[in-house]
């Protein structure tokens, strides 16, 4: 990618080029685009593709939901695949965060209490301070019993799994639902102080609930791998009517209520939210960030280790056994698993939960790449693909390789200043000012906490190919 010698250049700096691809014929273009995104060749070949073709890390193209029916959104990105060009996301001065979490497309309101919840608004809205702050509360003061409700939650978890295993013929079993019951009630716990246990109805149907009502959110913007062109024309060209989750949401939002009181009047008595404000949005960190987070994240632990046939599982086993006593799993024994740690950070950089990230530029500015500059104009929209960022060779090693302790000694800690997932720098700090994932900490122990568990109790797991079943769960010999 190197520039010619007439290229204009900012003073002392790289090369600007003009930005290559294109957005093709208007409807055409898009339509062709959105196919190719969902259909003929899926997101990671999509940018990889056009990465090539126009032999840059930074370019124009579309990204769906795109014609026929959803006129009124615009497609037109500039995608930026390095982590140069794509740390321009987290520059408050110079993007806009505004309505842009996926993109020109935003879901109904009607389904968060017609509220425009925390993730949603820009830094510039004073209600985005308000509800960071409070968000950020809620995260400190759920240390005391984020730990003890994990753990009695995975426990009635891997105890419904080990029953379904000696139970099925074959001796595997599906895990989707006892993982989304033991998300559900953890996280309805430790965010809101909620028991769903206090409520059969809850405790059995809240999770199906809160993930229809996520689904037809992303419905129009996420690949499903069903049948084409099936899901071309029912699931990817039109929004499904709110009225269709709503009824399960209030439910739990009822519920919600009632049991998190404590946590919903802080909203209003220390944070000046309305009472809406602090139940919606309490609604949406509990089924939205947190729940679908780490329901798309604790998977790909799972798939990773049960699939790995390098030992990995061995050295970590050995390391929580040498370094955590059985129950005695705490925030602080948890730092000091290192291997573990980088594990589950290297686990996150190359399956980043959330894959894409928005933002709209603010004013003109020039985006830089690692080789080039770009003049970008006040509201074009920058697109990062993630899971293609975190493989940028001028910054990761072997970047397709999966290196379990990639991010241990001093090396590694240095890497982590590029690991993103959480819209921010790892060794950044969420904050009223930025719109980085206020979990970013507590996200990462979780899924440490997780996998230290899960060797506490058993000396392996197996999962199959596609990662959907556990084929052999060995029980720990010294338990
Ligand atoms: C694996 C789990 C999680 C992942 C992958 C994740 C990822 C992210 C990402 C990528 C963003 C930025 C989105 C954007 O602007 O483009 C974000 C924002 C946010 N996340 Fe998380 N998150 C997770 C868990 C959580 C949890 C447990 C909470 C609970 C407090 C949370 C609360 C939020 C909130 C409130 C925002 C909006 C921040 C703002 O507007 O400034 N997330 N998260």
């Amino acid at each position: 990618m190197s520039a010619s010698d007439k290229t204009p250049r900012l003073p002392g700096q790289l090369p600007v080029r003009t930005i290559p691809g294109s957005y093709g014929w208007p409807v055409w273009g898009p339509f062709v685009d959105r196919l190719d995104y969902f259909w003929f060749e899926g997101a990671d070949t999509f940018f990889r593709k056009r990465m090539d073709k126009n032999k840059s890390s930074v370019f124009r193209t579309n990204i769906p939901p795109a014609f026929p029916f959803f006129t009124s959104i615009n497609p037109n990105i500039i995608a930026v695949l390095d982590v140069k060009s794509f740390s321009h996301l987290f520059d408050m001065e110079l993007v806009e965060k505004k309505d842009v979490l996926a993109g020109d497309y935003m879901p109904s309101t009607s389904l968060t209490g017609d509220i425009r919840t925390c993730i949603y608004l820009d830094t510039t809205e004073p209600r985005h301070a308000q509800l960071k702050n409070y968000i950020l509360d809620i995260l400190k003061r759920s240390r005391r019993t984020w730990i003890p409700s994990l753990t009695a939650n995975l426990d009635t978890m891997w105890n419904s799994i080990d029953s379904d295993i000696s139970k099925s013929k074959s001796g595997d079993t599906a895990f989707d639902v006892p993982l989304k019951k033991f998300l559900f009630s953890f996280l309805a716990r430790a965010l809101t102080g909620a028991d769903s246990s206090k409520s059969p109805e809850i405790s059995e149907k809240g999770y199906s609930w809160l993930e229809r009502w996520l689904l037809i959110q992303l419905v129009p913007t996420i690949k499903l791998g069903l049948c084409q062109p099936f899901e071309e024309i029912f699931l990817h060209s039109f929004v499904y009517p709110s009225f269709l989750v709503t009824g399960g949401y209030d439910k739990v939002a009822e519920f919600v209520k009632k049991e998190g009181s404590e946590v919903l009047n802080r909203g209003t008595t220390e944070f000046g939210l309305s009472a809406q404000d602090s139940l919606h949005n309490l609604m949406y960190v509990l089924g939205f960030n947190a729940f679908g987070g780490l329901l798309a994240f604790l998977p790909t632990i799972l798939k990773i280790l049960g699939n790995d046939k390098t030992g990995l599982q061995e050295k970590l086993a050995k390391e929580v056994r040498d370094t955590c006593k059985a129950d005695s799993l705490s925030f602080d024994s948890v730092t000091q698993l290192d291997l573990v740690n980088s594990f589950v950070f290297e686990a996150l950089r190359l399956n980043p939960p959330v894959p894409l990230q928005f933002a709209r530029a603010r004013k003109d500015f020039t985006l830089s790449s690692h080789d080039s500059g770009f003049e970008v104009k006040k509201g074009e929209v920058l697109c990062g693909y993630q899971p293609l960022v975190m493989r940028d060779g001028n910054v990761f090693d072997e970047p397709e390789k999966f290196v379990a302790d990639r991010f241990t000694k001093d090396k590694g800690t240095e890497l982590l200043s590029y690991v993103f997932w959480s819209n921010g720098s790892q060794t950044g700090s969420p904050s009223a000012d930025n719109k980085q994932c206020p979990a970013k900490d507590y996200v990462p122990v979780t899924a440490a906490l997780f996998v230290a568990h899960l060797f506490q109790r058993y000396d392996s797991i197996t999962l199959d190919s596609s990662g959907s079943k556990i084929t052999a769960l060995e029980k720990a010999k010294h338990a």
